[in-house]
């Protein structure tokens, strides 16, 4: 299993994800093999310690099929992933002259990939992106789907746009440079696939050994859980592109992992860790309201630890959870939206849960 191929099916510009092994270091020949030639100018999105690793590798590979690529750096971390950054992209594309028909590369983790895809979105009007993701969780989420924004004072992704990237190119060996902590809070999106959709994943993440061939980083289990995870984002996201219904169970775990991060402060727990927390939850909800079975929970639960992800609920207090919710885009028409799980494999959205039925789990 040496290459993988997803067609991300939209009514206007349908795009591949190409997962392979090495890719980072062919990145030019990609380019031409999806028509993109070399009159058009590159700017490549990273933050220092990515472009350390493998700026140099792509800068050559495009130099080698003649693009004129220059890298610019953002700082790393969720507090950069704002306007400000947004405004140093945008000076740099003006100073090297980046136009219409020029092309943006993100290269890197959620933050880089979201915060370049929305510069693309507004560049000129828009100008095409490509998504090379180099962490786990921006390879089965973020980078596909065209979810493109920056963070705003009162919250987080709260000024952004839906915006298609040209193709993703996924390189398994990026990850064996990620740091533990980060490849395993990457799992609790695969996770999160298992139970919204994917059975079969959930159940080969429970395998002993298939654990062991993914913690150890081995290709074919990397390659098959990307692949399973961004199958499951294809189908929901060519169905629901700007999320007005069936999207929104991609965001399971998701309403009280925002909740945790924001009231813990970014960096105590990073996205995944939340997000297992928020799953945790959500599957504690529909278990005391018969909507799923308490095996199943305990099954979610005992999944999610074996990932060495968190499942216990931090200490916050209930008016600030509230005030959060209210303030995610999740709400419509002053609802709140959750997503709850009925078994392994499937989830409903619901908007009937009251406020004593989900406060109960903080202080
Ligand atoms: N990360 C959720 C989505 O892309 O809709």
């Amino acid at each position: 299993m040496n290459k993988k191929q997803i067609l991300v099916p939209l009514s206007n510009n349908s795009y591949e994800v190409t997962i392979q092994k090495g890719i980072i270091g062919s990145i030019g020949e990609e380019l031409n093999r999806i028509g993109i030639n070399k009159e058009r100018k590159i700017l490549i999105v990273s933050n220092r310690e990515i472009s350390n690793l493998f700026g140099e590798k792509v800068i050559n590979n495009l130099k080698k099929y003649n693009f004129y690529a220059e890298i610019f750096n953002i700082n790393a971390g969720e507090s950069y992933k704002n306007l400000n950054s947004l405004s140093d992209i945008y000076n740099f594309a003006f100073d090297i002259g980046l136009e219409r028909n020029s092309l943006m590369i993100a290269l890197g983790g959620g933050i880089v990939g979201d915060v370049t895809g929305f510069a693309a979105a507004t560049w000129l009007r828009g100008i095409e992106y490509i998504q090379i993701p180099t962490t786990l969780l921006s390879m089965v989420d973020s980078s596909v789907g065209g979810k493109t924004a920056v963070n705003h004072p009162k919250g987080k992704n709260l000024i952004g746009a839906f915006y298609q990237p040209k193709a993703v190119f996924i390189d398994p060996e990026t990850l064996a440079t990620l740091p533990t902590r980060e490849f395993k809070a990457g799992m609790a999106e695969v996770i999160k696939y298992g139970i919204i959709k994917d059975k079969a994943l959930f159940e080969y993440l429970e395998d002993d050994k298939n654990r062991d061939d993914i913690l150890n980083l081995e290709n074919e289990s990397l390659i098959q859980i990307i692949n399973n995870s961004i199958q499951t984002k294809a189908c929901i996201v060519s169905e629901d592109e700007k999320e007005n219904g069936i999207r929104a169970i991609l965001n399971y775990g998701h309403s009280f992992g925002h909740v945790i991060e924001n009231l813990c402060g970014y960096g105590e727990y990073l996205h995944g860790e939340a997000i297992s927390i928020g799953m945790r939850i959500a599957g504690d909800i529909a278990s005391e309201k018969n909507l799923w079975l308490k095996e199943d929970s305990l099954r979610q639960n005992t999944l999610l630890e074996s990932y060495d992800l968190p499942t216990q609920i931090p200490k916050i207090k209930k008016n600030e959870v509230l005030t959060i919710l209210m303030g995610d885009k999740k709400v419509r028409d002053g609802r709140m939206r959750f997503i709850l799980p009925r078994e392994i494999g499937k989830v409903d959205i619901f908007n009937d849960i009251s406020e004593s039925q989900f406060l109960k789990y903080f202080d």
